[in-house]
């Protein structure tokens, strides 16, 4: 039997509980199967380990996940207690850019059992293709003056390595699915970084010309995804739109607590990391009330990932049947807590 050795790293908040939650549904799944096993190495990083050590992760830490074959990560973030921009690239961005995970995959679909908020929804199911690694997170600018005279500088930077591999990837994906890829811009009002995007848009998309293409400035995109989001199947977008996006497509689907993500090593060189779409949760963090589902679901991702879609089929399923059943936590209007939605999926693996 393949064994799969993975890293866990629950993170803070509401990433300690889902993380649990979805290592016992893809365990049980792959004992139903029968042709593999996870073996979970816990690493207890994250905003608490900083408050102990100064660090977000050890040293070695990067060097220490090389040796797992895949990430499996909650969320990262104590905003009241350590800021965010030391958190977050402590820990989640710097595991993205240092082990070149440079596509994040985030599908959003209209799940049977679930109704979204929107009024009229047709059937949708579209993946945002994120650039993971440049673009409006750029580790470029700085700050200058002071007081009245104070300039923050941010710099965007485009890499065309990076934008054609980000379009390849979803060209590539479009030609599994409906065919079809939408681009993400805003050449009407930024200036170099995104009439360059349009420009790899078109040129990568002369090899595919099978594939369907658009493109829609962010601001419209957004709004389409609202009015008709059947009309997409893959988009393509900068790091920052492709976040905001992504929210909007957990949203669309019912709530942020089930939408998924996949940071991908797409060579292979290094593990990929998964980790759902939403963050920690401050909020509602310790009530054991907390949505399971995107974890469960990015759960799925990673055994889509190892070729098991089979498998990852069945979790969407048992995932579904325990919707259309009304077992939903608070944020999708539920009464359930995260252990009795978990306990259903579950039971609902065959
Ligand atoms: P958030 O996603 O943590 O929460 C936004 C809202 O959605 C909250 O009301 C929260 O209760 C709700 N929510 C999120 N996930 C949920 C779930 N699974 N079940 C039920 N409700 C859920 O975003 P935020 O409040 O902007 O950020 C909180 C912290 O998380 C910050 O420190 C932020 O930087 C961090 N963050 C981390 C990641 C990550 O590690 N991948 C992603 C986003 C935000
Ligand atoms: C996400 C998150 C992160 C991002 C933050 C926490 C840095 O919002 O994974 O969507 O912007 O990439
Ligand atoms: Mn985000």
């Amino acid at each position: 039997m393949k064994t799969y050795r993975i890293a866990v790293i629950p993170g803070d908040g509401i990433g300690k509980e889902v993380v649990p939650a979805a290592i016992k549904v893809l365990d049980q799944a792959a004992l139903l199967d029968g042709r593999f096993q996870f073996e979970w190495t816990i690493f207890p990083w994250g905003c608490e380990y900083y408050l102990e050590t100064g660090k977000m992760m050890p040293d070695n830490g990067i060097e220490l996940l090389k040796q797992y074959d895949q990430i499996f990560l909650g969320a990262v973030g104590m905003p009241n207690l350590v800021p965010d921009h030391v958190s977050l690239w402590g820990l989640l961005i710097k595991i993205r850019r240092e082990l070149q995970q440079f596509i994040n995959v985030r599908p959003a679909k209209l799940l049977q059992g679930l109704p979204s908020p929107l009024r009229q929804p047709n059937d949708f199911d579209f993946i945002v293709v994120r650039e993971n690694s440049e673009g409006e997170y750029a580790e470029s600018g700085g700050r200058i003056h002071s007081g009245q005279d104070e300039v923050a500088i941010q710099n965007a930077v485009f890499t065309r390595k990076g934008t054609e591999r980000a379009m390849r990837y979803a060209f590539e994906l479009a030609k599994t699915r409906n065919g079809h890829v939408t681009s993400a811009t805003k050449s009407n009002g930024i200036t170099y970084s995104m009439p360059f995007w349009d420009e790899v848009f078109t040129q990568v998309g002369k090899e595919y010309e099978e594939v369907g293409q658009a493109s829609n400035h962010i601001d419209t995109l957004a709004a389409f995804l609202v009015m008709k989001p059947e009309n997409f199947d893959v988009i393509v977008a900068s790091n920052l739109f492709g976040d905001i996006l992504t929210d909007l497509g957990g949203a669309i689907m019912g709530s942020i607590g089930i939408a998924p993500a996949a940071n991908l090593n797409i060579e292979g060189l290094y593990p990929s990391m998964f980790e759902p779409v939403h963050g920690s949760a401050p909020d509602i963090a310790g009530q054991g009330i907390a949505n399971p589902i995107g974890q469960i679901w990015t759960g799925k991702m990673m055994l889509d990932f190892l070729g098991y879609q089979d498998v990852g089929t069945r979790i969407l399923n048992a995932i579904e049947q325990t919707l259309a059943r009304g077992i939903k936590t608070p944020d999708l209007g539920g009464a359930a807590t995260l252990q009795e939605v978990t306990d259903a999926i579950i039971d609902y693996l065959t």
